[in-house]
């Protein structure tokens, strides 16, 4: 491995994280992507169809793209900022196909390498359509930080996999080989439909979606001061999650048109599904983007925000300061921005410096809801 182990240093030493957040103590890759890449050259995956899922930023496609001669390269990500940074890594001319979780991401691929998800729900969906598509002797490398691995995942894999075998740790990163789909493996439950009878709304949560099918405590707060905002022509959900915000939004202001948006695959999927399931389709319509890029300036009159305060594993507020100033550009001047947070979050001087004044409308122990109104532009 001494010269491969040479490419992965290089490659991985110029790799960006951007346009997501970039900091000093966030990095583009991680143990796991190395393991994985020696690994599946130690295991003889060179030269097969290969299948990428949860790369980050790049690492594990551009890694196999340059370690293990793949007969094809095929990627997904959920996040439509780890597709855009894979890309702006790859450079031109690199050679794969970023696809969604389904057949023509998996169908014919002899390897699977797999930088295991955050939630079980997650992996049982992704483990479900690699049964499904994926060759039937195709081998699946699983790997994760084993602070952030349970047995749970052993669990789920063993559902849709005959052999399951863990391997020995190395540098706080573990690899699971699994293979042999089972004959009576599941069908895939995603997306899973509930009911949540608080707010008589049916939602649906594909498994890598924010709060599965729940209601967040925080949204549970700013949905008690619904009944407040203005009724809005054109409402945006920012950072939509399963869509929530939207359709309870939609359905109390039948006059507006709703834009939920999110960076995640399976959020507006899941938002979409949530609105048809509510009839609400005809008035919400789903953008998979980061930060509204793609969406005007001044093309909204209300923004409805939870925003993450998780970027990877450690809590940074980079990811929300990003959702406010992208709501600050999409409002029109005099346009509204509601929103909910954790109360040791420093967000009411950047709700006040980049979008206008602001008014603390509700405090509980633990979030504290902000209506922020847009500037006019100066
Ligand atoms: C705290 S969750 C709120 C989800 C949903 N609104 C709810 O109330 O249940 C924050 C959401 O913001 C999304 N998000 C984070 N960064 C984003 C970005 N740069 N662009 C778009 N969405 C983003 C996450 O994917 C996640 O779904």
């Amino acid at each position: 491995m001494d010269q491969p182990a040479h490419i992965i240093d290089d490659l991985f030493a110029g790799l960006r994280r951007r346009p997501d957040v970039e900091a000093a103590n966030l990095h583009a890759w991680d143990a796991t992507d190395r393991l994985l890449l020696e690994t599946a050259a130690a295991e003889g995956r060179a030269g097969t169809r290969i299948a990428v899922i949860g790369d980050r930023y790049g690492a594990l496609t551009l890694g196999a793209g340059a370690v293990l001669e793949p007969e094809d390269l095929r990627v997904h990500q959920d996040l439509v900022t780890g597709e855009r940074a894979l890309r702006l890594n790859a450079g031109p001319g690199a050679r794969f196909e970023q696809l969604p979780l389904g057949a023509d991401l998996l169908a014919g691929a002899g390897t699977v390498l797999l930088q295991l998800p955050k939630t079980l729900a997650e992996l049982e969906e992704i483990a479900a359509a690699v049964a499904l598509h994926a060759d039937r002797d195709a081998v699946v490398l699983a790997g994760g930080r084993v602070k952030h691995m349970s047995l749970g995942m052993n669990r789920v894999l063993e559902q849709y996999f005959t052999t399951v075998q863990p391997q020995l740790a190395r540098q706080k990163s573990r690899v699971i080989l699994a293979s042999w789909p089972r004959s009576d493996a599941p069908a895939t439950k995603f997306p899973v439909l509930e009911h949540l009878a608080e707010l008589d709304l049916a939602v649906a949560a594909h498994g890598a979606v924010f709060a599965g099918p729940k209601l967040d405590i925080g949204t549970r707060f700013l949905l008690d001061f619904l009944p407040t905002m203005p009724a809005a022509a054109h409402a945006v959900d920012l950072g939509c999650g399963t869509g929530i915000l939207a359709a309870m939004y939609a359905r109390r202001f039948p006059g507006a048109v709703v834009t939920a948006s999110d960076q995640s695959a399976a959020a507006v999927a899941s938002a979409l599904a949530t609105a048809r399931a509510n009839n609400l389709a005809d008035r919400i319509s789903v953008l998979q983007d980061d930060a509204l890029s793609t969406l005007p300036a001044g093309s909204a009159d209300l923004v409805l925000l939870n925003p993450p305060f998780h970027v990877g594993a450690g809590i940074h507020a980079g990811a929300g300061l990003k959702l406010i100033s992208a709501a600050a550009r999409v409002l029109a001047p005099g346009g509204e921005l509601w929103t909910v947070y954790n109360r040791h979050l420093p967000y009411l001087p950047a709700l006040e410096r980049e979008v206008g004044a602001t008014d603390v409308r509700g405090q509980n122990p633990k979030f504290l809801v902000a209506r922020t109104v847009r500037r006019a532009l100066r």
